[in-house]
């Protein structure tokens, strides 16, 4: 089940409501989202207190963004256990929520291993739920941690591609503290050049359909006091042959073996224009996000989505993501199909470097991407 209560908040400074946490009112254990489908009208918390309800919070995009999906998915079997549900049920319907960002099934599988191991080792039902609460909350804390690495990594990779300072960063979808423990993978890169009085602006994708960039890193962006503009996707290309654009900054919901990213759909366009232009195409994520079971681009399992998000517009300060046709205002005509893809894949040799919190890939190979998960296995 999922309750909401509201509070009005300036759009200055850092964000007040966490993207997520786990509280203990008196009524029970809750994982509180905030809801990010209510962005930037409205700082709505979103209380699940079941796995249902988180699922339905992962489908809806009211928590999004791959580290977190894999905190969330944690805290849901967390949820389920600690509150005497079927952990089981609930971890399978948590990883199936969404298929692509591979951190939502590592978030559950961890959770879940924590609950069994107490379990298997003698311990009771609260034991285990303690165990699962303890395994996302410590993902919720590395991820933080590695949020804060990967920043200091990809500002030292813009100093070395880029000196001089000035960056003018394009970035696509969000990526910022709305999709991490921490303050996120590319927009802090992005954020980390802002407080180092490097970053001349950051150009913000709108990231059509469901238009994270406009609500959401438009939205962190100013709150963090960004030069920013933002721009609708298809006239990034323009902005590039202006010579507008010094480097690309995104995120990942995957990362095959071979090194092909899927993120945002619109970040592969993205990467042939850097190409054509010489601009240095980056992906910033955590090594959570790198899978090494899917081998390639094809392998990855691209979310399609309904195509009422493409043949309507929803409210402008409040996309209604997750209602049913009918709910936005109708831009084509009636019955018309929509191709509508959550993500797309870019090719490895598209991509100039990959910046986790162990440290930058470049030239991306499988080679030196094995060799990175290796490494942070042994940390
Ligand atoms: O559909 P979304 O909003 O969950 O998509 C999110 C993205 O594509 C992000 O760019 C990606 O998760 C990387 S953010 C760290």
């Amino acid at each position: 089940m999922a309750d909401q209560y509201a509070q009005s908040r300036e759009h200055d400074g850092p964000m007040e409501i966490p993207a997520i946490r786990w509280d203990e009112p008196p009524e029970g254990p809750v994982v509180v989202l905030l809801d990010q489908t209510r962005l930037p009208a409205e700082e709505v918390e979103l209380v699940c207190t079941d796995a249902p309800a988180l699922v339905e919070a992962i489908r809806t995009l009211a928590v999004r963004g791959a580290p977190l999906l894999g905190i969330a998915g944690a805290y849901g079997v967390a949820l389920a256990a600690v509150r005497g549900f079927d952990v089981e049920d609930a971890a399978r319907a948590l990883a199936g929520a969404r298929p692509t960002a591979v951190n939502l099934a590592v978030g559950v599988r961890r959770a879940q291993a924590a609950y069994r191991g107490a379990l298997s080792g003698g311990g009771d039902q609260r034991a285990a739920g303690a165990a699962a609460l303890a395994a996302a909350r410590a993902l919720h804390r590395e991820d933080a941690r590695a949020s804060a690495r990967m920043a200091v990594h990809g500002l030292a990779l813009l100093d070395e591609l880029l000196p001089g300072g000035g960056h003018r960063i394009l970035t696509h979808c969000n990526s910022g503290a709305l999709v991490s423990g921490g303050e996120g993978t590319a927009f802090a890169v992005a954020l980390a050049a802002h407080r180092a009085g490097q970053l001349r602006r950051l150009w913000v994708d709108e990231t059509r359909p469901l238009l994270q960039g406009a609500r959401l890193t438009a939205y962190e962006a100013a709150r963090n006091g960004m030069a920013y503009t933002l721009l609708t996707d298809n006239a990034a290309g323009s902005l590039f042959a202006a010579g507008e654009v010094d480097a690309v900054l995104i995120g990942a919901d995957r990362i095959a073996a071979d090194g092909s990213v899927a993120n945002k759909v619109g970040s592969y366009p993205l990467a042939v224009l850097a190409r054509y232009h010489h601009v240095p195409f980056i992906v910033v994520a955590p090594v959570t996000t790198v899978d090494p079971d899917t081998p390639d681009g094809a392998s990855i399992e691209v979310e399609q989505r309904p195509g009422h998000e493409v043949t309507e517009l929803t409210a402008p300060q409040v996309p209604v993501v997750g209602v049913e046709a009918g709910g936005g205002i109708p831009v084509a005509p009636l019955g018309t199909q929509a191709y509508n893809p959550a993500f797309d894949v870019t090719p490895p040799e598209l991509v100039t470097a990959i910046v986790t919190e162990e440290g930058v890939v470049s030239p991306v190979t499988a080679e030196a991407l094995a060799e990175l998960c290796d490494r942070s296995r042994q940390v």
